[in-house]
């Protein structure tokens, strides 16, 4: 089959770590008879730098005419960057929130799973991990405190800056359902969070999500308060299977769990809408302190290249066989400098590039 991707390389490691992800989705082509076309999308720094401004109609038009985009990171070091003395709303990451929202990608999946092959990278002790643990976040991703009016005014001689947090049950509804729909292909269960103690927005979300869970008879479900969350996720990541919230929520916690796998080198994500398009990018960023010296670890990308293939072109079988070339290149203990446990003479060291090609040799 033929497929149209549009591939953002964005800035930093970006760049880098997709040429590594087209690399193996070439191999998965010519293995199963597929053709994978790409065409090449802006946004981000190297969007200021070329037009002006982050994410272009243009732009915006190219990834809407492709079957689904592939993305790196955007972004650079926010201390030093000339990018980072624009306003705001023309800053990398603005680019990014515009194409979440033109092309209403709401579902934002990020799976963390501990591999057995990198315990040793996980900052938590050995009786927490146990057999391991194995979450999908699922964050709403076009609502929120992200979304919602913001203004930075002076009142009686002094700033006062608000951001404004707006959920619709609608929206709150559309996301409750592919939660409890994930975890129905899972282990069947969902931890929804919110801050419900203090925010309205939260107590609607509650409510929803009750209402929601009803259809659902065969999937265990609890409300959990955020903070909570957030120690729990350290204390005893193995309770959840679906962890079901809210943007601003998500972010943070989606970050707390990629780091209690070890590296978040090694996390995908997709961000889905109504249809059968997606945008998979890697959950980390663009690590400009890094960038070009090609140490990154490219696998997190092509994990989400594999995401691709399973959510919007229905290849699964394709899907994994990248799952278990990542396995197997990780069994035959090769490792990015990110995931070399701290005592490495096991294991070999390996580059951004040089990993890539042992994966399509596994493929
Ligand atoms: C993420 C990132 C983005 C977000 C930034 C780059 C705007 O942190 O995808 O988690 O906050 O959503
Ligand atoms: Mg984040």
């Amino acid at each position: 089959m033929n497929f149209n991707i549009g591939v953002i390389r964005g800035d930093g490691i970006g760049p880098e770590i997709v040429t590594e992800a087209i690399k193996v989705l070439d191999g998965v082509g010519a293995k199963f008879g597929h053709t994978f076309n790409y065409t090449e999308i802006l946004m981000g720094g190297c969007s200021i730098d070329a037009c002006g401004e982050p994410l272009t109609e243009e732009a915006i038009q190219a990834a809407l005419a492709s079957d689904a985009v592939l993305m790196g990171s955007i972004g650079g070091n926010t201390s030093t960057s000339p990018w980072y003395k624009l306003p705001a709303d023309k800053r990398p990451e603005a680019g990014l929130l515009k194409l979440r929202k033109s092309l209403n990608l709401f579902a934002n999946l990020r799976p963390a799973y501990l591999y057995e092959e990198l315990k040793e990278a996980c900052p938590l002790r050995d009786d927490i991990i146990g057999d391991g643990f194995d979450m999908m976040i699922m964050r709403e991703l076009t609502g929120g405190l992200y979304f919602g009016t913001r203004s930075t005014v002076e009142e009686d001689g002094q700033l006062v800056a608000r951001d404004s947090l707006t959920y619709s049950e609608s929206e709150i509804r559309r996301i409750a359902k592919r939660g409890f729909d994930i975890a129905l292909k899972r282990r069947k269960k969902v931890t929804s969070v919110d801050k419900a103690n203090v925010l309205d927005s939260s107590r609607l979300w509650r409510k929803i999500v009750e209402e929601v869970a009803k259809d659902y008879p065969e999937v265990e479900y609890e409300h959990m308060l955020v903070d909570n969350c957030a120690m729990q996720l350290v204390k005893d990541p193995r309770q959840f299977d679906v962890i079901l919230t809210e943007n601003m929520f998500g972010d943070i916690l989606s970050d707390e769990a990629s780091m209690v796998t070890g590296s978040i080198g090694m996390l995908s994500s997709a961000s889905l809408n109504d249809t059968k398009f997606g945008l998979y990018e890697p959950s980390g960023g663009s690590a400009p302190d890094i960038a070009g010296k090609g140490i990154a670890n490219p696998i997190a990308t092509i994990l989400s290249a594999a995401m691709m293939l399973r959510y919007s072109f229905d290849l699964d079988a394709e899907a994994d066989a990248i799952e278990n070339a990542v396995k197997k290149v990780l069994k035959d203990g090769y490792r990015t400098i990110d995931i070399m446990p701290r005592d490495g003479s096991s294991v070999k060291q390996v580059g951004t590039s040089e990993m890539g090609d042992l994966i399509v040799e596994r493929l």
